[in-house]
């Protein structure tokens, strides 16, 4: 499907779903989180841990072992159809440019689901260790609807105009008509 057609799928979808009340779900099925290069990062603990039933937390804990000031962030959304296939939205955004002013909207609302959970409230330079703990998913965000799938978010974050980590997080999201 092109990008058009998703969108206006995903409008129709909003506009006849919007006066229904609906709740969502979300849960983190899967993180992997890789260092290209030990000897500037080191990731301690990328890990999932179910608290209940119906949470699971995301705990993340990584060492930059030289003061970075340049971070740039190459994200896109995955979802599963047979594999993982691109979806809707990828973006390149400069990290310390958008730690000192966020000037875009959809990292805005990513940066907002772990900003309580982390340590990541300044902008560069980074330097030790950089942390999440007992992040989930809070249904309260409904940035928009979208339908109900397996995604993934794809990062990957280059120091100086090299990757030196990956991150893929996989979300389950289930929209529930009542
Ligand atoms: C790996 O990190 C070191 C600093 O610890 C840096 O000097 C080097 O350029 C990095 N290598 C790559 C391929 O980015
Ligand atoms: C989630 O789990 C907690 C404790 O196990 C329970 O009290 C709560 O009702 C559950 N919420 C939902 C939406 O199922
Ligand atoms: C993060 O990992 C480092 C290195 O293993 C450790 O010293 C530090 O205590 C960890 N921080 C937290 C909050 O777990
Ligand atoms: C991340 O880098 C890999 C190559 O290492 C590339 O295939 C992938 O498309 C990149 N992802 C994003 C979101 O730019
Ligand atoms: C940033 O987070 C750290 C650790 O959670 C906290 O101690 C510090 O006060 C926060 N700083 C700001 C400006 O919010
Ligand atoms: C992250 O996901 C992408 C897309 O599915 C994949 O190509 C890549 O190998 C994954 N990275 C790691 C470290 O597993």
């Amino acid at each position: 499907m092109s990008n058009v057609l998703k969108i206006v799928v995903i409008l129709v979808t909003f506009l006849l779903t919007w006066r229904l009340s609906y709740s969502v779900t979300y849960k983190l099925t899967n993180v992997i989180c890789e260092s290209r290069n030990q000897s500037w990062v080191t990731i301690n603990e990328c890990r999932l841990k179910a608290v209940n039933r119906n949470r699971t937390v995301f705990n993340f804990n990584a060492t930059i072992h030289h003061p970075t000031n340049d971070v740039v962030i190459d994200y896109r959304f995955l979802k599963r159809e047979n594999g993982y296939k691109p979806w809707l939205y990828k973006k390149n955004i400069d990290g310390c440019r958008f730690l000192r002013k966020p000037y875009d909207m959809l990292t805005k609302m990513i940066y907002m689901v772990f900003k309580p959970f982390s340590n990541i409230n300044h902008t560069c330079p980074f330097y030790g260790d950089i942390l999440i703990r007992g992040m989930y998913l809070r249904t309260e965000i409904k940035a928009m609807p979208y339908p109900s799938g397996k995604y993934m978010l794809q990062i990957n974050w280059s120091f100086y105009k090299k990757i030196q980590v990956v991150t893929n997080i996989s979300y389950d999201f289930i929209e529930n008509l009542l």
